[in-house]
């Protein structure tokens, strides 16, 4: 299973390449908000730092502005994937992508069926909303899980990517459930490393360490 990165912020993403578990990142115009400064320098420089794909998101919603825009980011580095909404514009813009071998995460997929359609106009990532589905009272990963499923079942080329990750359990979950991808957001991630008992344990051998040598020194 792959995990990225949902951010632009560039020291996020610094850190988590470094600790090696990080193949890719995903972007949008609210995490870009948070940075600010130029999209594309933003999109570059992440681009360098990730061995794998990096999702741009298009903000045009007729067929040609999205095919514009995509293209744009495209040239920006090999590594970019243009990030599409569900729609009817959006399916025929992914299709379109595809017949020219551009890459697309297809985002803001609420049921099995748009991730269906979406894999059908040829996105390389579809991408699920586990969080939000949940916020409305929904099952999030009951999403995840079908599509997987049909994706597995009828040998799609596409991968279920689980956005929209707001606690660790929704990575497990997101795993156990057949995602190819979950991509998080930092504060999740770091989440993930630690536990009170792995910590505290930490803690204990350095005190028994020191204590050991204190007593070997004392003896001369
Ligand atoms: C990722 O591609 C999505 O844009 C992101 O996971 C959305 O997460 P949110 O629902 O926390 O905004």
């Amino acid at each position: 299973m792959k995990l990225f990165l949902d951010t632009a912020d560039i020291d996020e993403i610094r850190t988590a390449v470094r600790w090696g578990v990080i193949d890719g990142v995903t972007t949008n115009p609210s995490l870009y908000a948070r940075v600010g400064g130029s999209y594309d320098d933003v999109l570059r420089e992440i681009c360098k730092l990730t061995p794998g794909p990096v999702s741009a998101e298009v903000i045009a919603d007729d067929v040609e502005g999205m095919l514009a825009e995509g293209r744009h980011f495209a040239k920006l580095a090999p590594n970019i994937v243009v990030k599409v909404a569900m729609s009817e514009n959006g399916l025929e813009a992914i299709s379109r992508f595809a017949e020219e071998g551009i890459k697309t995460n297809c985002t803001l997929i609420f049921s099995a069926n748009q991730g269906l359609l979406a894999a059908k106009a040829g996105a390389s990532l579809l991408s699920p909303f586990v969080g939000r589905l949940d916020d409305i009272n929904e099952e999030g990963m009951t999403v995840i899980r079908e599509l997987a499923d049909i994706i597995n079942l009828h040998d799609f080329d596409s991968e279920v990517l689980a956005a929209s990750v707001r606690h660790p359990r929704h990575v497990t979950d997101a795993a156990l459930a057949g995602a190819h991808v979950a991509t998080l957001p930092f504060k999740v991630l770091r989440q993930m490393v630690h536990h009170p008992l792995t910590d505290s344990g930490i803690v204990q051998f350095k005190a028994d360490w020191a204590k050991a040598r204190a007593e070997v020194a004392a003896k001369g």
